[in-house]
């Protein structure tokens, strides 16, 4: 039989495996909810402007009222035939209601429908990353507080290079979910805009009211050019490509974590929620969460790709290959939320073993550069110089396979004759750390500056 909406110009229905590649139903479902909000909202002002009646109107929302609870208690039965989510809804209103439901459609398409939809999806979905981000800043901010003064070694090609807090780089990814949760927001102002009422691509010839609808949608307006609001998915991008650079900082944290729970480094402990073991090793406590996590934010950045990849060479306006771009954001999103769910717990709850930090914070001649600080503001040497001697100071140590400040007075003046005493009071770690005090620098007392400035921040966000 054809096809219920355009039967009029068809004589038959659609080959088995068109209905197969036509088919969104099986994902576009997550939208009911945004469609049956958008559809009370079209009707509404339907009839606020006279195109439907009032009681046609009630009809409608009652329908699409029982067709909701339908859906959340599973009772509905969706149908392939049906395609997608509008059309799934609209047959089930036409059952329950008669020919009103017929009324509905009139001044909208399912381009400016779904483009609505979605839109409204998103926006909901980018919501709850903001939250899931404060929330996950907020672990980082409490763990930078109790480890403000916690020595660690700070690392450039992962090789010891200076000594810093374990505060101040906690602090590192405060800065980095921050500048994410800030592009949420940004993304989030821009996508903020109704394109109901764009119909096909030309807007109607009806009097509706596009103010009206953007406003019971919750949107702040309605977009002003009908062909870009069905053409347009660049809200889907920009949430795929925030969702990439926030997996990005997940996934190089997460490859921390990793490096530092080995037992070789032993610079972190996971609790055994946020771990798991072997079936054939008991020794064995694996990072499984901060693997996944990594490896989640390859697939994150392949949905971002992908829809890039649809959407780059499609003339105006609406095509269907834009049916594409749902899944892609729906997994993008799924994935992202178990991610920043999954971080904030398995730091919150891990066990920081600061003797190892510490111990490591002092190896590999990590107080070198403090050396070579020292010979130019007390020896008054210039920095290429101090270097070149801190440089045979630590060649020294090596070959007495001593730490620099267990080299003797004599032996560091067998280097450079000037060299006294006082220079000791820089070679530790700790002194190292507490002597950073620029802005931004691993100081204690800069990062506990930082801390407060951010708490403020974060609690007028
Ligand atoms: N299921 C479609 C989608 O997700 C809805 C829009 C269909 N519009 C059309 N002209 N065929 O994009």
């Amino acid at each position: 039989t054809s096809n219920q909406m355009w039967g009029g110009r068809f004589a038959s229905g659609p080959a088995a495996v068109m209905e197969a590649i036509n088919a969104s139903i099986g994902f576009d479902r997550k939208l009911y909810s945004q469609d049956i909000r958008g559809s009370i909202a079209h009707s509404e002002m339907l009839a606020e402007k006279g195109i439907i009646s009032a009681e046609d109107q009630k009809a409608i929302a009652h329908g699409l009222n029982t067709i909701l609870r339908e859906i959340e208690d599973g009772s509905f039965s969706f149908s392939t035939r049906l395609e997608d989510i509008h059309m799934n809804v609209e047959a089930r209103l036409a059952e329950l209601i008669g020919p009103a439901a017929g009324r509905l459609h009139t001044a909208r398409s399912r381009n400016d429908q779904v483009a609505v939809d979605f839109r409204l999806w998103v926006k909901e979905e980018a919501q709850r990353t903001a939250q899931a981000l404060k929330r996950l800043i907020g672990v980082f901010l409490d763990r930078a507080d109790e480890h403000a003064a916690t020595v660690m070694p700070g690392f450039t090609h992962l090789q010891s290079a200076q000594p810093v807090t374990f505060g101040h780089h906690c602090m590192a990814y405060v800065e980095m979910f921050a500048r994410d949760l800030s592009r949420v927001k940004d993304a989030i102002e821009r996508m903020d805009e109704s394109p109901l009422g764009a119909a096909a691509l030309a807007g109607t010839g009806f009097p509706i009211d596009r103010q009206m609808t953007a406003k019971a949608l919750g949107f702040r307006e309605p977009t002003r050019n009908s062909i870009d609001s069905v053409s347009d998915r660049d809200f889907a991008l920009e949430f795929l490509s925030i969702a990439s650079i926030c997996g990005i900082h997940l996934s190089r944290l997460a490859e921390e974590i990793v490096i530092w729970s080995t037992p070789q480094f032993g610079f972190v402990r996971l609790s055994d929620q946020f771990s798991t073991g072997s079936s054939i090793m008991p020794q064995k406590k694996n990072p499984d969460a901060a693997e996944l996590i990594r490896a989640k934010t390859g697939r994150v950045n392949g949905h971002l790709i992908g829809l890039l990849t649809v959407m780059k060479g499609l003339p105006l306006a609406y095509s269907k290959d834009m049916q594409e771009d749902k899944e892609a954001v729906f997994d993008a999103a799924e994935s992202l939320d178990l991610m920043l769910t999954a971080m904030a717990g398995m730091v919150a709850d891990m066990t920081i073993n600061a003797e190892a930090m510490k111990k490591a914070a002092g190896s590999g001649y990590s107080t070198a550069t403090d050396l070579a600080d020292w010979l130019v503001r007390v020896l008054g040497l210039p920095f290429r110089e101090a270097h070149h001697v801190t440089g045979k100071t630590v060649a020294l140590a090596e070959s007495r396979k001593v730490a620099l400040e267990k080299l003797s007075l004599a032996e560091l003046q067998s280097i450079h004759p000037d060299i006294t005493d006082d220079v000791f009071s820089v070679l530790t770690v700790q002194k190292s750390v507490r002597s950073r005090t620029s802005y931004g620098g691993t100081a204690p007392t800069q990062v506990r500056q930082q801390i407060r400035a951010w708490r403020k921040r974060l609690a007028r966000a």
